[in-house]
């Protein structure tokens, strides 16, 4: 690392980044960091998305970040195949959805179903001296209220979408009631974060009209519990290698559910193979994994997002219900070509459909981690993977690196200081 400047003579208020191009912007960054050459030369390389593309997306945009995308075989969602393009940084995630789906592909695969296309955007109304009137006074708007959000989005409305229904709530806080207006859309094949905002915005003014008091929040709620993407499948006995495996899984599932220290692990397995979905189809990854976490705690106590047990005939069966607000039209997904490529390849032709195989996804990375935990351990697996970025990582090109991946394996020493003195060897410098 070449950063030679000291921190006090570098400023980070930089007039006009903003208005320069990733050109200029990626010059100011190397002279304010001390960029070495390789550092400037790597920001500056396109990646699969064109520069100008990249500066619209977000502000004072300097370069991109590659992830690889894999792809999960093996699916079958209700009965259909798919090959599914997951995004991800982590080695193991797609082979343990592959490996996992294999072993329930014969008894059918995944069987999924979703509870709606609903968001949610909540008004936050405060300063009201008679929240119960208030709440009521709301209530009785509900024809406008409908009318008013339905006129802020015709195009939604023309694809079936479009308000459905209103909740008032009063909300006990620390400086008093609120009264908290819920209004419910239907946003279709949109995530729909801009419909129902732009709905919670226009809606404000008639609700302070109505009710003398005063809004705050005008914003949708990531809470999108009428948008619960189920999967479910069955995992014959035998094909995950016997009882013993079965019960150890169980018990796995039944420690997620009692501990929050282990629901959270369990869980971010779980959104391993889900937001890796979401990033390939340019979803809001942040969106899903706060729906999910908060869906989780919905009783008062943290828990696991799936449900294992067996049936009758000893089989093992899993079943998960997560919010999944994803999209096929707007924002990235809809810009960004990967996106619109990876889309392609699953071959979805609803927002629906797509939630749904995520969902499955979310349930295939969970029988894998937890397969491998109550068993080998998830080091064996995950760390011959890995050992392939230590590998990269210690130097080794080409061959080199799936052959010094190897020896760091059968060593049990998936190290970098290893890897370096066994790249020497190999190269018969050691
Ligand atoms: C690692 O990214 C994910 C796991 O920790 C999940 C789990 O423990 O269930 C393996």
């Amino acid at each position: 690392m070449s950063n030679t400047l000291p921190n006090a003579t570098r400023s980070a208020r930089i007039s006009g980044f903003h208005k320069m191009s990733p050109k200029q912007r990626r010059a100011e960054v190397e002279s304010f960091a001390g960029l070495d050459a390789s550092a400037a030369e790597q920001l500056a390389k396109p990646g699969n998305i064109d520069p100008h593309l990249a500066d619209h997306m977000i502000e004072n945009a300097i370069s991109t970040i590659s992830i690889p995308i894999g792809i999960a075989t093996n699916v079958k969602v209700d009965g259909r195949d798919v090959l599914v393009p997951m995004a991800t940084e982590e080695s193991s995630v797609v082979a343990a959805v592959c490996n996992s789906a294999r072993q329930c592909y014969d008894a059918g695969g995944f069987i999924t179903s979703m509870s709606g296309t609903e968001m949610i955007a909540q008004v936050q109304l405060v300063a009201v001296s008679d929240p119960e009137n208030a709440r009521l006074r709301i209530l009785e708007r509900k024809a406008e209220i409908a009318a008013l959000c339905d006129s802020c989005d015709p195009m939604l409305v023309k694809l079936g979408g479009g308000f459905r229904n209103l909740e008032v709530r009063i909300v006990d806080s620390r400086g008093g009631p609120m009264v908290v207006t819920h209004i419910i859309v239907d946003t279709r094949d949109a995530m729909g974060a801009n419909a129902v905002n732009t709905m919670a915005e226009r809606l404000a003014p008639g609700i302070e009209q109505w009710t003398g008091g005063k809004v705050y929040l005008r914003i949708l709620s990531n809470l999108a519990d009428r948008r619960l993407a189920r999967a479910r499948a069955v995992w014959p006995v035998a094909a995950i290698g016997g009882e013993a495996v079965r019960d150890g899984m169980i018990a796995a599932y039944h420690f997620a559910e009692a501990d929050p220290y282990r629901a959270s692990t369990h869980n971010k397995g779980i959104m391993n193979g889900i937001s890796a979905v979401v990033l390939a189809t340019g979803n809001d990854t942040r969106a899903v994994e706060a729906g999910a976490h908060t869906y989780a705690a919905r009783k008062g106590r943290y828990t696991s997002l799936t449900h294992w047990e067996a049936d009758k005939e000893g089989n093992l069966v899993g079943s998960i219900e997560l919010p999944l607000a994803v999209g096929l039209i707007g924002g990235a997904t809809k810009v960004h070509p990967t996106a619109q490529a990876c889309l392609k390849v699953i071959g979805v032709s609803s927002a629906e459909e797509l939630a749904r195989i995520i969902a499955a996804v979310g349930l295939a990375q969970n029988f894998g981690a937890m397969k491998a935990l109550a068993t080998v351990g998830i080091q064996q697996g995950h760390m011959s993977l890995h050992a392939n970025n230590v590998a990269i990582a210690a130097g080794a090109v080409g061959d080199e690196v799936s052959a010094l991946a190897r020896i760091l394996v059968e060593k049990k020493q998936v190290r970098q200081d290893v890897a370096v003195e066994e790249l020497a060897k190999l190269r018969g410098q050691g």
